[in-house]
């Protein structure tokens, strides 16, 4: 797929089939995210897939009510990590969280590519989750994601979300930049 249809055609979704996503789709989805650029190139992020149902269930526990709503149908929920100590920080900037992002992103970009889907998730207990998966003390849980392949209809919590933050809405281009300074 062009880039530009790519970047049409990604979408959050939130409502998945029950059907498994191949190791080789994984790793592929996995090599475009640790392809990302990242302060002083120390890719300070880490991620956990998880994929066993019975982990995956109490993780779901450790978000907010809406996104326990509509998750549970994915193969795996995708924990996007990083590692402060690894990135930097400048005027109160923290570098770790962008270094995250971008790799998150080009994994969700890879994930559409191979006809799969993903939804960025930040409503959650970051504790809990760090519990649950034994995260150590150090390491920020910047991100959640479910992965699987997308549902050929969406689900009502879906359709909802989509509604209520009108996700198709988009600034137009003359709000999105400007030449040489800020006006
Ligand atoms: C940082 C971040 C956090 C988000 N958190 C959630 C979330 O907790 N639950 C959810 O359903 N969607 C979440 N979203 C998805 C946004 O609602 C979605 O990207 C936006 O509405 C645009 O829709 P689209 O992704 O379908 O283009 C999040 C997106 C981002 C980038």
């Amino acid at each position: 797929m062009d880039f530009f249809e790519l970047v049409q055609k990604r979408k959050s979704v939130r409502k998945f089939e029950s059907k498994a996503v191949p190791m080789s789709a994984i790793e592929k989805i996995m090599n475009a995210a640790r392809l990302a650029p990242s302060w002083r190139n120390r890719q300070s992020w880490k991620f956990i897939l998880v994929t066993d149902s019975a982990l995956k269930k109490q993780l779901i526990q450790c978000t907010d009510s809406f996104n326990q709503a509509w998750l549970g149908g994915e193969f795996a929920i995708v924990v996007a990590c990083g590692d402060p100590r690894r990135s930097g920080v400048r005027d109160g900037l923290p570098y770790f969280m962008v270094d995250a992002a971008i790799a998150m992103e080009h994994l969700v970009l890879a994930a559409t590519e191979l006809g799969l889907g993903a939804c960025w998730i930040s409503a959650f207990n970051e504790e809990k989750v760090k519990k649950l998966l034994e995260i150590p003390e150090h390491i920020r849980v910047v991100a959640l994601s479910p992965l699987g392949y997308p549902a050929k209809k969406d689900s009502l919590a879906g359709a909802i979300a989509r509604k209520v933050v009108k996700s198709k809405n988009r600034k137009p281009l003359n709000e999105v930049y400007t030449l040489n300074k800020w006006e």
